[in-house]
């Protein structure tokens, strides 16, 4: 008898078990990242709370024309991506809505973050200049303003106009000097390329190595990752010629960019969709998240990685993320009108 109550009594317990599991449901992802921390980042989540996330993993525009197709009847509860030009163009296509809590409103820092909270940055890439040591003198190049000067003649990589990053970069511009000191910042640094924009951010380091590029412009994890491990064309010798700077330390900061998440505006499980935000402010989820593609954190006083620490810190720019997206169509139009490719 004691056996069998004991058996009735962990049937029980296990029947406990599911009903919470099903109480808590689930949370469907839209996420256009994949990192080898995001497998602990979500494990923690579903351990925690008990709801079972489901991930939908894409390229962020296949993501964001999924989502405008999906409609109304979209499963989408959140979308995970990068750049805050990204969730900037989701959020045009009414595709987030407004979520305020206090928990997100006290880690997150204000310009990380929609103001009405449509989408909320969760960790931060930082767009600076690498130089090769040998050839650059860093007092030279301490502002984004430096890349126009004729001293730089012949020497600027950049990758093509027409990537997010760089219409980010531009939109900040614009948004602190207006549109005509853009115009000619963009043109001078047009006039100052080694070569015709090609490749990705990596490519622009690898420019470097090979002697072709002596000052770039790249996210600051792509060569913390090349720190932490093997990238082609990046050995040892090859990153200690690079040297970097985080740019208008003395004026606006260095610009910063974000990966981060908003509700969808159909979220069926908006309660864990809210949780989930949440989560991923706490201090263990930070790590996690901001680790895994080399990132800062969004939260203040969550700790670098290895690999970000040694790039150090820096003051950051604090022109709410929102200008990156509004800006982002007169960006084009000047690095189109100066001939920027
Ligand atoms: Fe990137």
């Amino acid at each position: 008898m004691r056996n069998y109550g004991l058996l009735a009594a962990a049937a029980g317990l296990s029947l406990l078990a599911t009903a919470q599991a099903d109480a808590a449901g689930e949370l469907n992802l839209y996420s256009s990242r994949h990192y080898d921390t995001d497998e602990r980042l979500y494990s923690d989540f579903e351990k925690q709370t008990g709801i079972k996330i489901n991930r939908i993993e894409d390229k962020a525009d296949a993501l964001i024309e999924r989502m405008k197709a999906e409609g109304a009847n979209s499963p989408a509860d959140v979308l995970l991506t990068v750049d805050a030009g990204r969730l900037w163009r989701a959020d045009q296509a009414g595709l987030l809505q407004p979520v305020t809590t206090e928990v997100l409103n006290a880690r997150v820092p204000e310009w990380l973050r929609h103001p009405e909270g449509h989408w909320y940055g969760f960790s931060q890439r930082i767009r600076i200049l690498f130089y090769d040591r040998n050839k650059v003198n860093p007092m030279d190049i301490q502002t984004y303003e430096s890349l126009a000067d004729p001293k730089m003649k012949g020497k600027v990589c950049t990758r093509s106009s027409g990537n997010i990053y760089m219409l980010s970069l531009m939109s900040s511009i614009i948004a602190h000097k207006g549109p005509e000191t853009a115009a000619k910042w963009a043109e001078g640094m047009w006039n100052n390329r080694a070569r015709d924009p090609a490749g990705g951010d990596t490519d622009q380091l690898r420019g470097i190595a090979a002697g072709e590029c002596a000052v770039v412009v790249s996210n600051t994890y792509y060569f913390a990752r090349a720190l932490r491990k093997d990238v082609k064309g990046l050995d040892k010798d090859a990153m200690s010629r690079i040297g970097w700077v985080f740019p208008n330390q003395a004026s606006t900061g260095a610009h910063a960019n974000i990966s981060g998440a908003g509700v969808a505006k159909h979220a069926p499980n908006k309660e864990n969709a809210v949780k989930f935000l949440e989560y991923l402010a706490s201090d263990a989820a930070q790590e996690y998240f901001s680790a895994g593609n080399d990132e800062y954190p969004a939260v203040m006083g969550v700790g670098l990685s290895d690999s970000v620490a040694r790039l150090g810190i820096f003051r950051s720019d604090t022109l709410n993320l929102s200008a990156l997206g509004e800006n982002q169509p007169e960006a084009q139009k000047i690095y189109d009108r100066v001939g920027y490719k």
